[in-house]
């Protein structure tokens, strides 16, 4: 048989699929696990008559491989990466590339990559979107790494990827070290502020006006024939129509606790350290967390009944608010998710194609949607835009919503229904597109009693001033003093 293009390790089901996915676009894949049993059963069943070659050590998985080697790893995330990165060490030599296609958390690709090429070999950190479908049809791909690495990968992965309706791939190199998995990172705090506005919608229909999930599917079903046409649209409507053998809504039974794995905080962690405003996915986090504490809710609902009267209004027009409200908060998570990205690019010396993301999110990915095409044709339009926002067709789209947008939050607050993530959406909206907020008192406030200084609105920037407010105490500030 002939040597393999690629060789994988970690035959748990994206592994399996990948490389399935892979050989059934030309590639000979050679593939090992660490537990031997799954190399076997994997070579001698979905595998089997296809040119797929199984090992049982790392040194046969090495010696399979054309050169210059790619290694792909599909392993659980942490230690697991490092060890394998040893033992690949040892076996593989100068030039050979090691690709890490798992969650990994984006500084651990940072120091990975720097610690292979001081090796002499290529290191890509690659998110991976799509779940097992994805992965076995066509995945979303960030890859990010070595930038030597991107020609040698670029045949394989560009293949296996998800293609938009006019062939495109969706993937595309995103950057340096770490780069690759900062966006899968990013694209997975989007997909929980996704989650949440679609939740909120949801809880808005069905407490708020008493709707079935029959209803709602059909909702759900209008919604994706338009601009909220996305894969969380798709499969909400597949869920609310879902039902048991007893012809029961299985969404109805399901217990409302939320898990979570750790993608959303990562990103508000991010953008708390770059500073940037994540509100939306912020929101997104935290609900799923308040909704983990079921027990202490059902306590609180005891002691704090309430009735949610019934709406009186035009349902049909007030669900179609709630489409424009839906609209416009998501509108504003983008947003925000890309002011991130643009820190973070600045931060790490990351030259980060913004269309090319949009792009590559666009098909394979559980964010997928028709809406980041008309955000791939913003940034081609303008790279350097600074906000979402400020793009002339969002400009307008949102304008247009913004009526909608207020009237349902408003209504939600009235009768007691949390939105979390539309509400902040729309603060951002509002604090984002106000010239004066009241941050002028509390640089006062910081002044009055740390002596923190402040910039004066008829002086230049730059320039600071400090007052002794109380007539007590001297002159002195902050930046020669700190309380
Ligand atoms: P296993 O089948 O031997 O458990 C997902 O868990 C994949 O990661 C599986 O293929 C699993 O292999 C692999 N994996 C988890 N921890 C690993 C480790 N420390 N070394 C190698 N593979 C590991």
């Amino acid at each position: 048989m002939k040597m393999a293009d690629i060789g994988l390790i970690g035959l748990a089901v994206m592994g399996e699929n990948l490389v399935m996915n892979m050989e059934s676009k030309g590639f000979t894949v050679a593939v090992y696990n660490r537990t031997g049993d799954k190399v076997t059963n994997f070579v001698e069943g979905r595998a089997k008559g296809k040119n797929i070659i199984g090992t049982y050590t790392i040194e046969e998985l090495v010696s399979k491989l054309e050169k210059p080697r790619r290694v792909m790893m599909m392993v659980k995330a942490g230690d697991a990466v490092d060890n394998l990165i040893e033992t690949l060490l040892q076996h593989l030599e100068p030039g050979d590339i090691i690709i890490d296609g798992g969650n990994s958390h984006f500084p651990d690709t940072a120091r990975r990559t720097a610690y292979v090429e001081s090796k002499g070999l290529l290191y890509v950190g690659c998110g991976v979107s799509g779940g097992e479908e994805g992965a076995l049809n066509g995945p979303s791909l960030m890859p990010g790494g070595s930038p030597a690495a991107w020609p040698f990968v670029k045949p394989i992965f560009q293949s296996i990827c998800a293609k938009v309706e006019n062939g495109d791939p969706c993937c595309d190199w995103v950057g340096e070290n770490g780069a690759g998995h900062f966006v899968k990172m990013v694209h997975n705090g989007i997909e929980y502020g996704d989650m949440q506005l679609i939740c909120e919608a949801y809880h808005l229909m069905r407490d708020g006006l008493g709707m079935t999930a029959e209803e709602m599917h059909k909702v759900f079903a209008e919604w994706n024939e338009g601009e909220l046409d996305s894969y969380l649209i798709e499969i909400t409507r597949d869920i609310l129509g879902y039902k048991d053998e007893k012809g029961e809504t299985t969404v109805d039974y399901i217990l409302d606790a939320a898990g979570q794995k750790g993608m959303g905080k990562w990103t508000v962690i991010s953008a708390l350290d770059e500073g940037v405003s994540l509100t939306l996915i912020g929101e997104a986090v935290f609900s799923r967390c308040l909704s983990a504490v079921k027990t202490e809710r059902v306590a609180a609902a005891k002691r704090f009944p309430k009735s949610i009267p019934a709406f009186e209004g035009d349902k049909e027009a007030f669900i179609e608010c709630i489409r424009k409200a839906l609209y416009a908060s998501k509108i504003i998570s983008y947003a925000q998710g890309y002011a991130v990205m643009r820190s973070a690019a600045k931060t790490y010396g990351w030259n980060l194609n913004y269309g090319g993301l949009a792009l590559m999110w666009r098909g394979g990915c559980i964010i997928r949607s028709v809406f980041l095409g008309k955000i791939k044709e913003a940034f081609d339009k303008n790279p350097e835009l600074l906000n979402l926002l400020m793009d002339d067709y969002f400009a307008e789209v949102i304008e247009n919503l913004v009526p909608a947008w207020r009237e349902v939050i408003a209504y939600a607050v009235k009768v007691g229904i949390p939105m979390p993530a539309f509400s902040s959406a729309l603060n951002y909206f509002d604090g984002y597109t106000t010239e004066c907020l009241p941050a002028n008192l509390l640089q006062a406030q910081r002044d009055y009693f740390g002596a923190h200084t402040y910039e004066r609105t008829d002086c230049p920037r730059g320039q600071v001033f400090h007052t002794n407010w109380t007539g007590k105490g001297g002159s002195t500030h902050s930046s020669t003093y700190n309380a």
